[in-house]
């Protein structure tokens, strides 16, 4: 049994639904005033009324309309003279159709929501790893993630044109700062751990973790058969972030904007937290004595137009590491 509501004219059907909204709509074409097809096309414009499924049930035998009909969204499209019992039948139809696409829409949203929590546990897990082997940089990888948000975050707002910097984009390269060293498993304690300065042979083995970190990942992708935007994001920014613009830095020694925009953000927000930190081989450099310095080596080891971009936010960067270091002596 349904409820039936009926409009003398298309107008008069679009202030109606503006407080009810219907389970299906009927619609005819030739109608005093707006015609059938100028209505469905003020109902595909409207969130609202968009997913209302159309039924046409119209006198016109005219295919051409008819095509029109349906390439403007109508579920169906019932010639008249009808008959009820059919024309019931289809509604039902179209009315069950409709429930059973919202579940499978609900369903396949619950699903992604329980994929992507999946994804971030077993993110935090490997970047969890990295800090244990190095207690370190455990509080490093939170502060650079935390930076790298604030950076990604001001582009987005101010330069996304400039980088091609998509809210899906900009989501994954702060998901992926928090596994920027994850490369850094397979350097050994010997050399991760050392209490001084490392050889230059010992610092040899270091430069080597970007590149075991994207191999990692470039494993899981083939083994998963999964190329996702995430994993893609993820490898380049664990290859790129020793990169530097002038091309002295490594892996590759890519230059300018041939180096991943993930990796050119990574390297200002790990840069500035080595420089604010204290290491076995230096004393942590004031954040007034960092900005300077970064600064200076904007267009040679940072992207000048993106340290230009982010000038009126570094100050937020104290905020963020003195943060963390409250936390970690609780
Ligand atoms: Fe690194």
């Amino acid at each position: 049994m349904y409820k039936f509501y009926m409009a003398p004219s298309g107008e008069r059907a679009l202030q109606f639904l503006e407080f009810t909204i219907p389970d299906l709509i009927l619609l005819d074409i030739k109608m005093p005033g707006m015609n059938g097809l100028e209505v469905i096309n003020r109902l595909k414009q409207d969130s609202r009324w968009l997913e209302i499924p159309v039924i046409f049930l119209t006198a016109l035998n005219d295919k051409i309309k008819e095509e029109h009909a349906f390439a403007m969204g109508a579920v169906d499209y019932i010639r008249k003279p009808i008959s009820a019992g059919i024309v019931l039948k289809r509604i039902h139809l179209h009315i069950e159709l409709q429930k059973y696409r919202k579940s499978l829409e609900s369903l396949v949203e619950a699903k992604t929501y329980q994929l992507m929590k999946s994804q971030d546990t077993i993110l935090e897990i490997l970047a969890n790893v990295t800090s244990y082997r190095d207690h370190a940089t455990g509080f490093h990888i939170q502060r650079t993630t935390l930076i790298t948000e604030l950076i990604v975050n001001c582009l987005f707002e101010t330069g996304y044109h400039q980088y091609r910097l998509n809210r899906n984009y900009a989501d994954n390269i702060i998901k992926s700062a928090k596994i920027h060293d994850i490369g850094k498993v397979g350097i050994s304690d010997s050399i991760l751990l050392k209490p001084g300065r490392l050889t230059p042979e010992e610092f040899e083995e270091i430069k080597k973790h970007p590149v075991l970190g994207a191999k990692m990942i470039d494993d899981a992708m083939q083994e998963l058969g999964d190329d996702s935007s995430f994993l893609f994001v993820a490898k380049e920014l664990v290859y790129s972030h020793h990169e530097k613009w002038n091309g002295f830095g490594y892996p590759m020694g890519l230059e300018g904007d041939d180096i991943p925009l993930s990796g050119r953000i990574m390297a200002i927000s790990d840069v500035y937290d080595a420089l604010v930190s204290d290491r076995p081989y230096k004393k942590a450099f004031t954040h007034e004595e960092a900005i300077v310095m970064m600064k200076k080596d904007a267009g040679t080891h940072f992207d000048p137009y993106i340290m230009e971009m982010i000038d009126d936010i570094l100050p937020e960067f104290e905020y963020v590491f003195s943060r963390s270091k409250e936390r970690e002596f609780v």
